[in-house]
């Protein structure tokens, strides 16, 4: 069962996580990219961490996690960290996607527990194959879905779970944004030597949308809290016609009760400003949305909206230490409520049954815009 109680959010804090042991958690990070840049400059605010080693095939980006992690032994090769490295208390995952299954069931191998950067895996097997390792191991699995621990995300949780807009029924959201990044890893196809951005292949991506709105389609499908039973997509290359993956998608989802959750991501709208990122979640009795920083709930009786205070409780000394986006504090609240979960054994907010929900949705998506027909849950692996 995964905890997802108030306390869950309020209950941790750094100086809490570095008071409940003199002994830092040390950590092996494996792959050393962009996303784990953001990840080491958290890092640096949590004294109950100690980054230990990193491994990354790519020079460039393993010197410069180095900077960011002073004292910890670098690796080209995460086979050889893990095969010489006794004092590791915990594996970090942040390569391309379609390596999460191998490297996390390599570190369950060692008897180690790891975080695991969203999505799961690109397959469902291989999220299959992360849960019988982590069952096996009897290691914790914790899926880094930091953007659940999003304030806005938090309260709208809560206040749809005191039944503020009656029992959702209709739910719509967005992405636009610009393109994936150009300094990606590229993927090197054996066979032919090309080179390609690993966010531009299906194989190495499992699909756009499993990049990016996953977390989104995550953070909605957990409010919803009920079982897929289809969905429908539609999409294509419209403007990047020089990959695999989309670059547009709208997709439906159909769940038991009746309840649709509508998703557009587009990647061409570098600027798309308020419109780029939407939650809409229409219930029974009103419906609920963020609007300028708090969230808006709006009664069927027509009374006009009532706003309530969202309050981001990140210290200071975390926001200053952000890399790119104020996403960096969620990440931040991850790593107390991992730490949490290690030393009490708390279930974690983001286990790997729901994970493997969200990466089978998606997968699904994928599935109806290729075939061009509507998948039922059973069209892809239990
Ligand atoms: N939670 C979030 O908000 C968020 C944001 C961005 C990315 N991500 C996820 O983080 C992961 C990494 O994304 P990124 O943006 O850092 O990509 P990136 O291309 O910037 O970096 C990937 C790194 O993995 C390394 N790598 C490749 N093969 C490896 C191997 N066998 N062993 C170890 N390292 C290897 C590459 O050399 C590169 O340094 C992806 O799964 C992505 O979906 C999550």
């Amino acid at each position: 069962m995964e905890d997802i109680s108030r306390r869950t959010f309020v209950a941790a804090s750094a100086s809490a996580l570095a008071a409940q042991s003199d002994k830092p958690i040390r950590l092996a990070i494996i792959g050393t990219g962009n996303r784990a840049y953001a990840h080491l400059a958290i890092l640096k605010s949590l004294p109950g961490y100690q980054v230990v080693a990193l491994a990354d095939p790519t020079p460039e980006n393993l010197d410069r996690a180095a900077t960011m992690a002073p004292g910890a032994k670098t690796y080209t090769d995460y086979r050889k960290l893990l095969a010489e490295r006794k004092d590791v208390d915990a594996v970090v995952v942040i390569t391309p996607s379609f390596l999460h299954a191998e490297v996390t069931v390599a570190a369950f191998g060692r008897g180690l527990p790891v975080l695991c950067e969203k999505p799961m895996a690109t397959t469902v097997e291989d999220a299959n194959r992360m849960i019988e390792a982590s069952r096996k191991s009897g290691k914790l699995l914790y899926i880094g879905f930091q953007k659940r621990l999003v304030p806005l995300t938090v309260k709208m949780k809560e206040l749809v779970a005191a039944g503020e807009i009656g029992k959702i029924e209709f739910v719509s959201g967005n992405l636009f944004r610009g393109d994936w990044n150009p300094r990606s890893w590229k993927y090197t196809n054996p066979k032919t030597g090309v080179a390609t951005n690993w966010r531009y292949l299906t194989f190495t991506e499992g699909s756009a949308l499993l990049e990016d709105g996953v977390h989104e389609i995550d953070s909605l499908n957990w409010m919803i809290d009920d079982r897929v039973v289809r969905v429908t997509a539609s999409g294509g290359n419209n403007v990047y016609k020089d990959r695999e993956t989309v670059d547009h998608v709208a997709t439906i989802i159909e769940y038991a009760s009746g309840v649709k959750l509508s998703f557009e991501l587009c990647l061409f709208a570098p600027n798309a400003g308020p419109a780029g990122r939407r939650m809409v979640l229409i219930g029974s009795e009103g419906i609920m949305y963020p609007e300028n920083g708090k969230v808006a709930i709006r009664k069927r009786d027509g009374k006009g909206a009532r706003y309530v205070d969202v309050v981001d409780d990140t210290p200071k000394s975390v926001t200053e230490n952000a890399v790119g986006s104020a996403q960096d504090s969620e990440t931040y609240k991850q790593y107390l409520l991992f730490a949490r979960s290690l030393r009490e054994g708390k279930a974690p907010l983001v286990g790997p049954d729901s994970a493997k929900a969200t990466v089978k949705i998606i997968l699904l998506a994928e599935k109806s815009l290729r075939e061009h027909r509507v998948m039922n849950w059973n069209d892809l692996p239990a």
